[in-house]
C-alpha cells in the first residue's frame, strides 16, 4: 500500500498532522488536499481531539507550495477550481474549532506558506523559509494568500513579498510579525505540543468562541465586532465550565474543565 499523504498521530489529545510527500517537499497535489480535507473533518467531531499541530515530513520542508507540475495543462477553468478547493481548505483550518498550530520546520512557499498563516498559531523553526513566490511564475497566490499575508504583516510589507517573490528567514518573519515563535529545529515539535497542551487545558468553548471572537470580528466593524464578542461572553456564562472556572479560583484551586 502506498504511504499516506497525510499522517495523523495522537498525543495526549494534540493530534499532530503531517504533510508526507518529502521526496517532492510535501508539495500540494490534489491527493495532498484531498486526504488534508478528510483528516480535518475527521477531526471535527473526535473529542479524542483537543488541539492540532500541523507539520511537514522530511528536513527541509514545510510544504513547498502548490504542485507544480500540475500548472501546464491548467487552462482558466481548472484554475478557478483549483483555487477555490483551495481557499476552502484554508477556510476550514482557519474556522476550525479547535486550536490549530503550523510548526513550521523548513520551506512554507506558496500554499504551504498560505497554510500556515490559516492556522491560528505559527511556531518556526531557525531552519524555516516563507515566501510568495507565485510571480516567479506568472501567477499570484491563490488560496488566500494576498489577504492573509496583508492582515497578517500589513499592505506594505505583503506586497513587498508578493510582488518580489523573495523568500525570507524565520528571523525576519517572525520580526514582521508573520511567525510568533522561531526555535531550534530539534525543539520543534515539543514547543508545538507544550503549546497546543496549554491551550488545550482552558475550557474548550472559550477557547472556541474566542478563535470566533477573533476571526469574525476581525472582518466587521468596530460596533460589530465588539457586539459579537459581547454575546460571545454572554453564551459562556450558560456554562458548566464558566462556573467552574470562577469557583475554582475562588476555591484557590485548578478548574477541572469538562468541555461542558
Ligand atoms: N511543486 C512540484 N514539485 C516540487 C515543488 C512544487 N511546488 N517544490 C519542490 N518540488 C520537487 C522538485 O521538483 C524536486 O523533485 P525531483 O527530485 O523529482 O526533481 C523535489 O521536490 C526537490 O526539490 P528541489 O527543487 O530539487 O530542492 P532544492 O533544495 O534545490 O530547492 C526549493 C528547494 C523549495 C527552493 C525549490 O524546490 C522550489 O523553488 N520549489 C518551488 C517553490 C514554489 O514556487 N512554490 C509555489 C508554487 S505555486
Amino acid at each position: 500500500m502506498p504511504e499516506p499523504l497525510v499522517l495523523r498521530e495522537n498525543r495526549s489529545g494534540i493530534e499532530i498532522v503531517t504533510f508526507n510527500r518529502p521526496d517532492k517537499l510535501n508539495a500540494l497535489n490534489r491527493g495532498v488536499m484531498d486526504a488534508l480535507d478528510r483528516v480535518l473533518h475527521d477531526m471535527l467531531d473526535d473529542s479524542t481531539v483537543r488541539a492540532v499541530i500541523l507539520t511537514g515530513a522530511g528536513p527541509k520542508a514545510f510544504v513547498a507550495g502548490a504542485d507544480i507540475s500540475q500548472f501546464l495543462e491548467f487552462d482558466p477553468a481548472a484554475a478557478r477550481q483549483m483555487a477555490l478547493r483551495g481557499q476552502a481548505v484554508m477556510d476550514l483550518i482557519e474556522r476550525f474549532p479547535k486550536p490549530v498550530i503550523a510548526a513550521i520546520n523548513g520551506y512554507a512557499l506558496g500554499g504551504g506558506c498560505e497554510i500556515a498563516m490559516a492556522c491560528h498559531i505559527r511556531l518556526a523553526s531557525t531552519e524555516a523559509r516563507f515566501g510568495q513566490p507565485e510571480v516567479k511564475l506568472g501567477i499570484i497566490p491563490g488560496y488566500g494568500g494576498t489577504q492573509r499575508l496583508s492582515r497578517l504583516v500589513g499592505k506594505g510589507r505583503a506586497l513587498e513579498l508578493i510582488l518580489s517573490g523573495r523568500v525570507i528567514g524565520a528571523t525576519e518573519a517572525a520580526a514582521m510579525g508573520l511567525v510568533n515563535h522561531v526555535v531550534e529545529p530539534a525543539r520543534l515539535i515539543d514547543e508545538a505540543l507544550a503549546l497546543a497542551s496549554e491551550i488545550a487545558a482552558q475550557a474548550p468553548q472559550a477557547i472556541r468562541l474566542a478563535m470566533e471572537a477573533v476571526h469574525h470580528g476581525l472582518n466587521m466593524t468596530i460596533d460589530d465586532s465588539c457586539r459579537l464578542e459581547a454575546s460571545l461572553f454572554a453564551t459562556l456564562f450558560s456554562t458548566r465550565d464558566q462556573k467552574e472556572g470562577a469557583r475554582a479560583f475562588l476555591d484557590k484551586r485548578k478548574p477541572a474543565f469538562t468541555g461542558d
